[in-house]
């Protein structure tokens, strides 16, 4: 007597079909340290002092940092390669940095995080205006 051997439901079929490629698009679009840009390893003059108002802020993605200006005038700089792993940041809405990766989420007035995964703060950069001109450099 042949002995029956449980076939594959359809539903198994196309379950196995259908998770193979978003397993293979999640791990693309996640990217991670590996696709990681290179940090801030010396001077680089990012544009026009004007170009970051008061109390606002103003995301250099060709260059991985973000400007904001205090209310008072002050200028602080910080690299805007995610600290969860390592993605340049692409977004800011305000003041506020957006990871395309994870979501994680910055403050870019202060560094620190507002929303996880990333855990630790926004690396600060040194800034300075020379001829109107300003230029972010790693700190000494
Ligand atoms: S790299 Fe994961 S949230 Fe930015």
């Amino acid at each position: 007597m042949p002995t029956r051997r449980p076939a594959a439901s359809r539903r198994t079929v196309l379950r196995g079909a259908v998770l193979t490629p978003v397993a293979g698009l999640g791990l693309a679009a996640c990217g991670g340290a590996d696709d990681a840009a290179a940090p801030l390893n010396g001077p680089v003059e990012l544009g026009p002092e004007s170009e970051v108002a008061k109390d606002g802020a103003k995301l250099y993605r060709d260059h991985n940092v973000v400007v904001s200006r205090s209310e008072e005038g002050t200028l602080k700089a910080y690299d805007t390669l995610c600290t969860h792993a390592g993605c340049p940041i692409n977004k800011l809405e305000g003041t506020k940095l957006i990871c395309p990766c994870h979501g994680s989420e910055f403050d870019a007035t202060t560094g620190k995080v507002l929303r996880e995964p990333a855990v630790a703060p926004l690396k600060a950069l040194a800034i300075e205006v020379k001829n109107g001109t300003m230029v972010a450099k790693p700190q000494a």
